[in-house]
């Protein structure tokens, strides 16, 4: 068996910059509300005419995660892209990918696990190495929140905190044993999937149809819904659970966590975890105050930041956990 390691990490947010008082003068929220409910103080926006799109993000930070690693873009084995708010229904956001860098004919998979999908995607990518069949894969995750989001009073419990941008990983086979991926934990609870989702337009709610339906639009399927409080309470038993999960599969304990990435869905659900692993400020990473919750980018767009500021070194044990929609949830181990 060969072992799975991050050969380079890219991010890319848009650059318009949409803050709390930006959201107040569109619906009826403030500053203060979102910030001691979520704690995010500005989130990016994809502007009309920027050019970009979930998949122009995802190359964006797929093009810096190639550059850092080293490897051609010719010798990518597979892409795997992850997202819940794809350019087009079909194809998927891989293949646009595999054009725009101008990747030879390699497979390109989507995944469709929402706030989990990048680590769902780094552990498909890890089987396909750690098997051998694959030396090189570009793991992406990357979310266009933005151009879906209901963005008057009746959408504030979702579109407040959701923000775009993108993240990207070179993985490739370690040479030295024992460093790299050391596993990945997988889950989902499908009973809940509609606690928090978005059901049309889709092939059972299409656009006429919704429109005939909901006639005075008041109750427009074609936003997302999220049962938050129900979505919160899951989420810190699963994120304990998944962590935990990983230590022990890795004979490791809380202490020996150096960086605990969490998904960023809401800094309150981040210190609950922190504070119920006793972790100190420096052994977890959070931007969510600068980003919102960028879904299946939130962990790359994270991890990537935390090396970039030195947070994440050699000989790190760094423990990624994410919750989110399905429910699915999972974790990946990574020896740095
Ligand atoms: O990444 C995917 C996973 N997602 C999550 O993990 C999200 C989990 N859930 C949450 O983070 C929280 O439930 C939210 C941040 C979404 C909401 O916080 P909450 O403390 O659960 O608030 P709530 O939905 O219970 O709403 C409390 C009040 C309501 O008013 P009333 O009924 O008490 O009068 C809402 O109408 O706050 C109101 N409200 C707002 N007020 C100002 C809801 N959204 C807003 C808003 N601005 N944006």
């Amino acid at each position: 068996m060969y072992q799975t390691k991050i050969a380079g990490l890219g991010s890319y947010v848009p650059e318009n910059v949409v803050t709390n008082d930006d959201l107040s003068k569109v619906m009826d929220t403030n500053d203060a509300w979102i910030q001691e409910r979520t704690g995010i103080t500005e989130r990016r926006h994809i502007k009309k005419g920027d050019g970009n799109s979930t998949a122009v993000m995802g190359m964006k930070a797929a093009k810096v995660a190639l550059e850092r690693s080293g490897i051609s873009k010719d010798d990518i084995d597979l892409i795997v892209f992850a997202t819940l708010s794809p350019d087009y229904y079909f194809p998927g956001c891989g293949v646009q990918v595999q054009e725009m860098l101008d990747i030879h004919t390699c497979p390109a998979l989507d995944v469709r696990n929402q706030c989990s999908g990048f680590i769902y995607a780094l552990s498909v990518a890890d089987q396909f190495i750690k098997t051998g069949m694959y030396k090189n894969v570009l793991v992406i995750g990357s979310e266009n929140h933005s151009g879906g989001l209901d963005f008057t009073t009746r959408g504030r419990g979702v579109s407040v905190i959701f923000g775009d941008g993108a993240g990207a990983a070179v993985l490739t086979q370690s040479d030295h044993n024992g460093q790299g991926i050391l596993s990945t934990h997988l889950h989902s609870e499908g009973k809940h999937a509609l606690e928090l989702s978005l059901k049309g337009p889709s092939t059972m709610h299409w656009v006429p149809e919704i429109i005939a339906e909901n006639p005075q639009g008041d109750d427009i399927p074609y936003y997302p819904y999220m049962n938050g409080q129900f979505v919160f309470k899951n989420a810190v038993v699963r994120f304990s659970e998944v962590i935990m999960e990983g230590l022990q599969a890795n004979g490791l304990e809380v202490k020996d966590i150096d960086m605990l990435i969490p998904h960023q869905a809401n800094l309150r659900i981040s210190q609950f975890i922190q504070q119920k692993f006793k972790l100190e400020d420096d052994q977890v990473y959070n931007n969510i105050q600068k980003y919102g919750n960028t879904t299946a980018a939130s962990i790359p767009i994270a991890l990537t930041e935390a090396w970039e500021e030195g947070k994440v070194k050699e000989g790190d044990t760094v423990v990624l956990a994410a919750f989110g929609s399905g429910f699915t949830w999972a974790s990946a181990v990574i020896k740095w």
